[in-house]
């Protein structure tokens, strides 16, 4: 299984701050951005890690992080995403790495409460075939990929960003596929904000019959905004990230 975590992008929405550091090495609470997705992945006992940065001063996640030692690991994998392309552009740099394995995405900019250990080992009970997203509800939906189900939950299509969410269940930063990822990955066309979204990704996993679902126990926090990034730190002084 492999390990990816996607910090690419501009930050452009923690402007001024991201001009003189990457949004990822921001601090959440006590430790940089970066630390949760990557203990997030460790804690499932992922230990071939591919990080993609991009943007500004992606060097310095190299001078953080080097070969992972602090994290228990031998080495650790980089790539660099050379525009705002999109979470599934950034995802699609990692093909040679994922080869015929499949894998576990976080978003650099994600955090969990608990271990994402429960939703990782239903995606490993189907085998670690088609794709597995974990959902969680939230009271601002419209800021991400929303749900939306038939009467018997069962999973119909995401919408990104939905002026007007059928649910309350938001798709979280955390991704599980197998290597079709990448197939569907080009058959994507940019959208309105110019981007390859992983949202039409999955939406072809759903239309092939091949996503599941898992609502995640515990909260969970974007900290790509002040607002956010304000509540993560937060949430994270209270209760810390990563629990099992
Ligand atoms: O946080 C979960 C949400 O993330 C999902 O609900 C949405 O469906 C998904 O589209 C995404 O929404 P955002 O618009 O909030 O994503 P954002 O552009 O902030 O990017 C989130 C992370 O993805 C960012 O911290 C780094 C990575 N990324 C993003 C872009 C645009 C890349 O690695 N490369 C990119 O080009």
């Amino acid at each position: 299984m492999k390990g990816i975590i996607l910090a690419g992008g501009l930050g452009t929405r923690l402007y001024p701050c991201t001009r003189v550091t990457n949004k990822h090495l921001l601090p959440v609470y006590n430790k940089p951005m970066i630390y949760y997705p990557l203990e997030a992945l460790i804690k499932l006992g992922i230990t071939d890690l591919m990080i993609v940065t991009g943007g500004h001063y992606a060097g310095d996640f190299l001078k953080l992080l080097g070969n992972g030692k602090e994290f228990g690991l031998k080495h650790l994998n980089y790539t660099f995403q050379e525009r705002e392309g999109g979470i599934a552009e950034a995802l699609s740099l990692c093909e040679h790495f994922v080869g015929e394995d499949s894998m576990v995405v976080i978003l650099g900019d994600n955090i969990f409460e608990k271990t994402l250990v429960r939703a990782y080992q239903k995606f490993l009970n189907k085998g670690a075939k088609g794709a597995l997203i974990c959902l969680k509800e939230v009271e601002d939906a419209q800021r991400f990929g929303v749900a939306e189900f038939d009467g018997n939950n069962k999973l119909l299509r995401i919408i990104e960003k939905p002026t007007t969410p059928p649910t309350n269940f938001a798709v979280t930063g955390a991704y599980m596929y197998d290597k079709t990822v990448f197939h569907y990955i080009k058959k994507c066309k940019p959208s309105e904000r110019g981007e390859l979204e992983i949202t039409d990704v999955n939406n072809f996993y759903i239309q092939d019959g091949l996503m599941d679902y898992h609502i995640i126990d515990g909260w969970w926090s974007d900290a790509g905004t002040f607002d956010s990034l304000l509540r993560a730190s937060t949430l994270v002084q209270q209760t810390g990230a990563n629990n099992d």
